[in-house]
């Protein structure tokens, strides 16, 4: 089975690190320099077994034809639209497309593909690209997959095919796999990049529990939660899996990186406008992640 990947971020240059040990991978990258190191030194791989060297075939981005069975698009929300119009111009034969962004900012640009089979995935993987070439392997999870709008054959033979140190795990309803990342990521994410503290900093500081608890509810209105308590158990679970770590928000204000404010956040948003719902805990932490994107003076 051949498998491309677009985008070689610290997602990108994992899945293919670990997919070629069993698929023919190929990469696609935004700089021909990056193709360039790939091809001469492999993607280096950084677990805890050590540093090990694995041979992928690199390419430019420009040159992706979906020619692979699968391709997973491996870059962030705000990366998609170039992407969605070269899948728009290939002639209609069906390809199949996992896209494995976080939030759910981008089903409405998804549900504009027509005549592929599109499948959405949530990556449970804790990954760093440590250079154009070396990816960190700093907690092992496994990727949901779930079919959003095709034929489900093509992905459930692609699991299936996986190995086992690199899990994949099949959901028939993409929804509820998507939602109770998002659920997650709302509440953990603005609230650590905002404070700049721990992911467990949210648990075991009692004013920031407090302010967890209040966010939360504002998510839940917004997603019609039946069982609440058992979502807010998930976000405090994962606060205490991942205590010692930054989450991916706050990395990405500290490196000056635009965050995903806008496809996990601002999803909530949009859903409570549209269902008139009010959500000022939500809107005001929006505002503060974008003016901390935008840093001094505000202008960008
Ligand atoms: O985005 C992240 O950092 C992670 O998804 C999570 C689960 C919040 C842990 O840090």
């Amino acid at each position: 089975m051949k498998v491309g990947i677009i985008g070689a971020g610290s997602i990108g240059l994992l899945f293919a690190a670990y997919l070629s040990r069993k698929f023919a991978v190929t990469i696609y990258t935004r700089s021909e320099q990056q193709a360039l190191q790939i091809n001469q030194a492999g993607i280096l791989l950084k677990n805890d077994y050590g540093i090990n060297k694995e041979m992928v075939h690199a390419c430019q981005a420009e040159m992706w034809r979906g020619s692979e069975d699968i391709t997973i698009v491996a870059v962030k929300q705000y990366q998609l639209n170039p992407i969605i119009t070269v899948i728009k111009q290939l002639p209609v034969k069906p390809i199949n497309l996992l896209f494995l962004q976080n939030g759910m900012g981008h089903l409405n640009e998804l549900s504009s593909i027509q005549g592929h089979n599109v499948y959405v995935g949530s990556v449970e993987h804790g990954a760093l690209r440590e250079t154009a070439y070396l990816v960190s392997h700093n907690g092992a999870g496994v990727t949901n997959v779930a079919v959003y709008q095709g034929n489900a054959g093509p992905l459930r033979e692609f699991v299936s095919a996986a190995a086992d140190d690199f899990p994949f795990k099949y959901h028939v309803d993409y929804y509820e796999m998507l939602v109770k990342k998002l659920i997650v990521n709302s509440v953990i994410n603005p609230l650590t990049a905002i404070l700049a503290v721990k992911n467990g900093d949210l648990i075991h500081n009692h004013y920031y529990y407090a302010a967890a608890k209040s966010l939360f509810s504002e998510v839940a209105a917004i997603l019609k939660l039946k069982n609440e308590a058992e979502y807010f158990r998930q976000v405090t679970d994962i606060c205490l899996a991942t205590a010692e770590n930054h989450s991916s928000m706050l990395k990405d204000l500290q490196a000056n990186r635009r965050t995903e404010i806008d496809a996990i956040v601002g999803y909530l948003l949009t859903e409570a406008r549209q269902h008139q719902i009010k959500a000022p805990i939500i809107e005001n932490l929006y505002n503060l992640i974008k003016g901390k994107e935008a840093g001094e003076g505000g202008m960008a």
